[in-house]
Parts: C-alpha cells; sequence; structure tokens
C-alpha cells in the first residue's frame, strides 16, 4: 500500500508516521508513505501563495484550488497505480473501522488535508471520498489524516504479530472488546478474575463472550442495534437479564 498525504504542513507527519508500528511497516516495506509540501505547487512569486481572501467576503482566508489541483496531478503521477483521493473535512463521512478496513483493501491512498479557514469548494471535485473523523473542527486536516493513516496501517498484512488480535478486537466484531488482564494476579486490592487463572478454555472464552456483550450493552448499546450484530437468543436473553439486575443494583 502506498499513501502520499498533501498538506502545508508535512513536518507534522514524521514523528508520528516514522515511529512505532507504522515506522517498523514502512522499513518492512508493506507501506510506503510520503508527505508533499502544497508550497511545492504555490503560485508563482516570491510569497509563495496557497490561500487567498474569500469571494463575498468574510473572514479568514481559503485555500486556492490551483495549487491542490496541480499537486493531486504530479503526486498521482509518481507511481503507476491510481489513487484513490480522500479530502479530510468535518463535512465528510464518519470515519469507521468498516471504511478503515475498505480503505485497507486499496492499493493507494492520495490524502488531502484542508487548513485555514476553509478550502475553495471545487476542491471537493478532486476526491472520490470525504472523510471526517468526529464531529467537532480541528485547525486542520493533518491529525485527521494520521488518524485514518494510522488505522489502516494496522490493518495491512504482516503488520501486527497475530491476526487474531484484529477479529476479536472492538468493531471487528461489532462489540467492545473483553477485559484484559496481566501480572500480578493482586494489585492494590484488585484481583484478576479466578476464571482466567483456570486454565479452562472453554469457561474463559465463554466469560469473555459475556463480557463483550455485558460491555456492550452498558457502555454502546447502540452497537448492538446495528445491522449484520449476530446474537443467539440466549445471548440476548442474558444481556436482558444482566441489565435488569445492574438497574435493581443502583
Ligand atoms: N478537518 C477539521 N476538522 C476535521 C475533522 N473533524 N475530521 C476530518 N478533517 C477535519
Amino acid at each position: 500500500m502506498r499513501i502520499d498525504v498533501v498538506t502545508a504542513f508535512p513536518d507534522v507527519f514524521e514523528p508520528i508516521m516514522g515511529s512505532a508500528m507504522i515506522g517498523i511497516a514502512r522499513t518492512k516495506g508493506v507501506l510506503e508513505f510520503a508527505a508533499h509540501d502544497l508550497r511545492d505547487w504555490a503560485l508563482p512569486g516570491v510569497h509563495r501563495q496557497i490561500d487567498d481572501s474569500p469571494y463575498g467576503g468574510g473572514s479568514g482566508m481559503v485555500l486556492r484550488p490551483e495549487p491542490v489541483f496541480e499537486a493531486v496531478d504530479a503526486v498521482s503521477s509518481m507511481d503507476a497505480r491510481p489513487p484513490f483521493v480522500i479530502l479530510m473535512s468535518p463535512q465528510g463521512e464518519r470515519f469507521t473501522q468498516g471504511r478503515a478496513e475498505d480503505l485497507a483493501g486499496r492499493d493507494r491512498l492520495l490524502i488531502l488535508c484542508g487548513r485555514y479557514e476553509g478550502f475553495d469548494e471545487r476542491i471537493r471535485s478532486l476526491a472520490d471520498l470525504e472523510l471526517s473523523i468526529g464531529d467537532y473542527v480541528l485547525t486542520g486536516g493533518e491529525l485527521a489524516a494520521m488518524v485514518v493513516a494510522d488505522a489502516v496501517t494496522r490493518l495491512l498484512p504482516g503488520v501486527l504479530g497475530g491476526e487474531t488480535s484484529i477479529e476479536d478486537e472492538s468493531f471487528t466484531t461489532g462489540l467492545l472488546e473483553y477485559p484484559h488482564y496481566t501480572r500480578p494476579a493482586e494489585y492494590r486490592d484488585m484481583d484478576v478474575p479466578e476464571v482466567l487463572r483456570s486454565g479452562d478454555h472453554g469457561r474463559i472464552a465463554r466469560w469473555r463472550r459475556e463480557q463483550s456483550l455485558l460491555r456492550t450493552a452498558r457502555r454502546r448499546p447502540d452497537l448492538l442495534e446495528a445491522d449484520g450484530i449476530e446474537l443467539t437468543d440466549t445471548e440476548r436473553r442474558f444481556i436482558d437479564r444482566a441489565l435488569h439486575e445492574h438497574a435493581e443494583d443502583e
């Protein structure tokens, strides 16, 4: 997979995209990554202008279309594979694990970061997809682009050690993950549940499934109503009973 980013702040990417798991993915050659400086395609002139005041008046500056269109042309042609172009914006589709899986299956992504008070509306026509990482406004698309690159990279084959750690985790199963424990068995009056120390793999698997169901029911009941979630009648009854008992405890 190759990911290119077009941004007015390319330097902010290297600390994140060069370390930990993403850095290893790049060293292994699973991920090729490059952040390109939008100013390389600035308007001619000493000021290397990339933005301008808005038509119709108002405060702030708006990203001009020419640098972005030229950057997309130039960066696209750096590789034979045509990129899937993503525009980061708070007006986009909400980013989810399902979308991360879809993007991880593509050969090449080109991510455009919005900046300043906004960008010229014509820039939208460059994008195959507009993505938001949540209902809040960041100062620019850079952090959002790194969130997307991180979530996608960890799904690439060979990046995480065991693929089962992905299969079990929150949002892949549609449920929140069960609690994890490691040594010591007792710490500050908090004990590791006995079942996890029992060595009984059947009991452990049942306990983990129940914990996932309970957590999801209590913290994110909306996930249990989502399409594609598969619960048995017994599991539905277990959740109802547990929530009912829990309500009586309070
Ligand atoms: N740019 C500014 N805010 C954003 C958000 N929430 N998601 C994606 N890009 C953004």
